[in-house]
Formats: C-alpha cells, structure tokens, sequence
C-alpha cells in the first residue's frame, strides 16, 4: 500500500478536492483497491465520498482496538471523518506521540488489504497532521497562488522535515502542487509562470497545476470526479486534472533503495 497524505496547515488551499480526485483517481483508472482517510472533523471529504463509507471511523486509526473491515468492499473504502477527532489535538506531549504511533501502526496493520491510502488532513499543523506524515510514504502539498507565501509553504516543509526526522525517514515530499489558480486572471497566470520557474525543485515534477473551474466542485457534489460529468461541460477541466493526477501517480514511485530490498 503506497500512502499518500495531502496537507497544507492553511485551509481553503484545495486539500480535500484534490483528495477525492486522487482516490477515484486510482480506483477507477488504475483499478486499486483505495483506502480515504478523512482526518479533518469537518469531514468534508467523507461528504463527497459518502458512497464508499465503511462503518469505521477514522478516530478509530488512534485507537487500540484491532480494525475490522467489512470483508467485502466499495472500490474506495472510505474511513469517515467526525467531530470528534479534533478533540484528539488536546492532551500531552507524551499522548500525542503516543497517538501517532498508534495511528502509523494502526494503518499499517492494512497495508496488505488495499493498494493505495489517501489521507486529507486538517489544516492546523497538530497531531493528525504528524500523524498523516508519519504514516505516509508520499506527501503533496496544495497551494494557493493568491495566498502564497513563502513563510507558510516554508513552515509547512519544516513540518514534513521536522516528521521525517522523529518518526518516518521514508517519508517523500512529492512537492507543492498550484491549487485553485485562477487563470482566467493574467495575474494569476503570471504568478504561476513564475512559481515554476523559481520554486520548480519544491513542485510536483511536470510543472502541472488545477485551476478554479467550476466543474471540479460540481462534480465532487454528486459525488463523482469531473471527468465524469458530460464531456461538453467538463472536457477543459478533466484534462487538467488528470494531468496532474497522471503526474502525482507517475511521481510515486518507491525509491531505489526501498526496490532494492
Ligand atoms: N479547482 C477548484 N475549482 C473550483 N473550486 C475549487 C477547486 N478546488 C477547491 N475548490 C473549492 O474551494 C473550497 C476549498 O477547497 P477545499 O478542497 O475544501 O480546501 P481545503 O481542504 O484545503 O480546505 C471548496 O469550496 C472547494 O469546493
Ligand atoms: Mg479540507
């Protein structure tokens, strides 16, 4: 099971649309068995997925008791989001780590069981964010151009630096990805252009971008990706989107080292 996590501590940035798409992104043109983890309380992702829920919560990933998954499964199996988790932020330092050693081990107890794990996080930079890193094999960072700013995209790297030194050396940061760019706007356009030339080493390789296209949310509304909705209405969008999805995929490849043993 490769695990992707999707994070950025900043809201608004594109986070959970992105995370949809990736999971029916792999379910349905790469045929693999998806595992969707919401860890944002405000369970937006398990809105969109509501289709695929299994009655586990993803709290449960920060919990002792052995996971039980229904032995026969939706082509996305999606562990809901709830209220609850963010009172998980609360507590010691010492039951933090706890926790996301909890949350690692218990997600990795289902390795063998699905090919690929999406996980949408929160945007506060706390213990389900660690624990997202923690766990994860690749991390992707949506960003907004608009809001771009280097100290917060720089807080957010020290983050999966920061993870990768207490808790999961294998952790690779696929990289920033532009998010609801705007490119009707020549600003917008222009600020992208000048994203890839300058920050090309910290970005999802393929100089790819998803721009604010009213489709994508549409879509994800009824519960499907874009490049479901009628070819007229969506072509421009689709493309894009699984453009980027291609080069996410493409970008997830183990390393060398871990092919070697
Ligand atoms: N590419 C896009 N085009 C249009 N709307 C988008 C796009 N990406 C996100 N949105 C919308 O922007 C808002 C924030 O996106 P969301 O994915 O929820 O961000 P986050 O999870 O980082 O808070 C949502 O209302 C979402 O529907
Ligand atoms: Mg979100």
């Amino acid at each position: 099971m490769h695990v992707l996590a999707i994070a950025n501590q900043k809201g608004g940035v594109g986070k959970t649309t992105l995370a949809a798409l990736v999971a029916f992104y792999f379910a349905q043109k790469r045929k693999c068995r998806v595992l969707a983890v919401d860890l944002d309380s405000q369970a937006n992702l398990s809105t969109t997925l509501r289709e695929f829920r299994v009655e586990v919560p993803a709290s449960a990933l920060f919990g002792d008791a052995p996971l039980s998954l229904p032995a026969v499964r939706p082509a996305i199996a999606l562990l809901h989001g709830a209220p609850a988790l963010a009172d998980l932020e609360l507590g010691l330092a010492a039951a933090h780590r706890r926790r996301v050693r909890t949350f690692v081990a218990q997600l990795a107890s289902l390795r063998e069981a699905f090919d690929v794990c999406v996980i949408d996080s929160p945007p506060t930079a706390g213990l389900r964010m660690v624990g997202a890193l923690a766990a994860a094999d690749f991390v992707v960072v949506p960003i907004e151009l608009e809001r771009y700013s280097r100290d917060g995209v720089k807080a957010m790297l020290q983050m999966v630096f920061g993870v990768r030194a207490e808790y999961n050396p294998r952790v690779k940061l696929l990289g920033l990805l532009p998010s609801r760019v705007m490119s009707g706007q020549p600003r917008q356009r222009a600020a992208l252009a000048d994203v890839f030339a300058h920050y090309g080493d910290y970005l999802v390789p393929g100089q790819v971008a998803i721009s604010t296209r009213s489709a994508i949310p549409r879509a994800l509304e009824e519960g499907i990706p874009v490049w479901q909705l009628p070819r007229a209405v969506a072509h421009e969008a689709s493309a894009e989107v699984l453009r980027a999805l291609e080069a996410l995929a493409a970008a997830m490849q183990p390393t060398t080292e871990e092919t070697a043993s």
